[in-house]
């Protein structure tokens, strides 16, 4: 018969027999290293990353409601109301040179990133000397009275939060007080700043009902 091809024909199956017995061997051990890797390895590692996110998650929260309780200060935020009075206008302009980077105060000055804020003090909010402002800060409605200047001042986002400032606020009262006493200095005809006794006056009949009924 066809003989010469029984050698092949013998050699086919016994090589796919070798062949399949390395494939088998192969991937044998390939699943029982991956079984016991899974067993081994894969216990610990997925209660791992589930227990990373599940940290991650409440130290994010925890971490933003701590921000958000100190950011929370505008009802802990202290006035500088009643230390515009007797603020220092060499202060003033020291503390205006913050500003200075985006706004002019000089009468005419020109506007760069923000308006220019001579005459500032009583203007109506919003578009101040030809500068168009985000619709976010004329939203804050009403003139630029010393109190809100002070809580403008003091967080810009807290009145305007897609306003376009980009200054991350004066934190000190005093600063406040020196720069609005500067503002105050380059608009002609000011209004007369608050009495330091007035603010703290009117605050103490504010605060008496609600400590009063607890007693
Ligand atoms: C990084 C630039 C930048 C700095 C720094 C900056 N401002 Fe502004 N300011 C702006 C921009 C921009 C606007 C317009 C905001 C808007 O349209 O939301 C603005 C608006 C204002 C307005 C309202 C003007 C209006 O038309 O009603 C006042 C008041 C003001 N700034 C005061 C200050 C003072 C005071 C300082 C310094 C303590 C200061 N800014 C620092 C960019 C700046």
């Amino acid at each position: 018969m066809h003989d010469a091809t029984t050698p092949h024909a013998a050699t086919t199956p016994f090589w796919d027999k070798v062949i399949s017995a390395f494939w088998l061997a192969f991937l044998g051990i390939l699943g029982v290293n991956m079984v016991s890797n899974m067993v081994i390895y894969g216990e610990p590692f997925v209660p791992k990353e589930i227990h990373i996110e599940k940290f991650g998650f409440p130290i994010e929260v925890v971490a933003e409601e701590t921000t958000g309780g100190g950011d929370a200060g505008p009802a802990k935020m202290i006035s500088s109301l009643p230390l515009i009075a007797a603020a220092s206008l060499d202060e003033g302009a020291a503390v205006f040179k913050k500003c200075g980077a985006c706004h002019t105060i000089e009468a005419g000055g020109a506007n760069k990133t923000g308006p220019n804020l001579n005459a500032i003090v009583g203007a109506e909010i919003g578009d101040h000397n030809g500068f168009k402002t985000t619709d976010s800060l004329k939203a804050i409605g009403g003139a630029w009275d010393y109190a809100k200047l002070d809580d403008y001042l003091e967080n810009p986002k807290r009145l305007a939060p897609k306003g376009s400032m980009s200054f991350a606020g004066l934190k000190k009262a005093g600063d406040r007080a020196a720069v609005i006493k500067f503002l105050a200095s380059n608009t002609p005809g000011a209004p007369a700043f608050p009495s330091a006794e007035a603010p703290a006056a009117a605050a103490e009949p504010a605060a008496a009902p609600a400590a009063e009924p607890k007693k």
